[in-house]
């Protein structure tokens, strides 16, 4: 099973990688580590099996922060009764709202040790092409608090931290056309 030793940290040159697309049928070995992740982040929720095995609780898992050069994906998290678990492949977004918006409270990454404080201003809604672990192709919509996790996970695809979206020089920063999502 994956544990927090398995997650590289900030700094690693992993996290600063552009990923390789993959190619179906995918590997036995890539549908087993797509596995791992999932369960990483079921064990990473669950109070007791998270505790045990000191795991930082994510929504939320990129290949590149397990040191895997591929677009794979996961998430894995319940919001508005609706629960919201992926694994995606070659996730692309290929649409966008003009609206921004931004978690009250900020985000938080696995590969991340420390807070980092400020506005992650991101898309407000999007829809993502992906494929499934089956090689189906997906077209996704997302809003609110799932359209940010999943703008996280794309972004570790493409090297980019999540504080790469905070106003360096004024870190609360609200554009005219975000707005906050608790
Ligand atoms: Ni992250």
């Amino acid at each position: 099973m994956l544990l927090m030793k398995d997650i590289v940290r900030d700094g690693h040159p992993a996290l600063r990688k552009k990923t390789e697309e993959v190619d179906f049928p995918l590997a036995e070995e890539d549908k087993k580590l797509l596995e791992e992740m999932k369960t990483f982040l079921i064990n990473s929720q669950d109070e007791e099996i998270a505790e045990k095995y000191n795991l930082r609780g994510g929504v939320g898992i990129a290949a590149p922060q397990i040191n895997v050069n591929k677009q794979f994906i996961v998430v894995h998290f319940e919001y508005e009764d609706i629960l919201y678990s992926y694994q995606l492949i070659n996730p692309k977004i290929i649409s966008h709202s003009v609206e921004m918006a931004y978690l009250q409270g900020g985000e938080g990454c696995l590969s991340v040790d420390e807070e980092i404080e400020g506005n992650v201003v991101r898309y407000a809604r999007i829809t993502v092409r992906a494929f499934d672990i089956d090689g189906n192709k997906l077209k996704l919509r997302f809003r609110g608090y799932p359209a940010i996790v999943l703008q996280h996970e794309i972004d570790h695809l493409h090297g980019i931290m999540f504080y790469n979206h905070i106003n360096k020089d004024n870190p609360f920063h609200i554009p005219e056309n975000a707005k906050a999502i608790e």
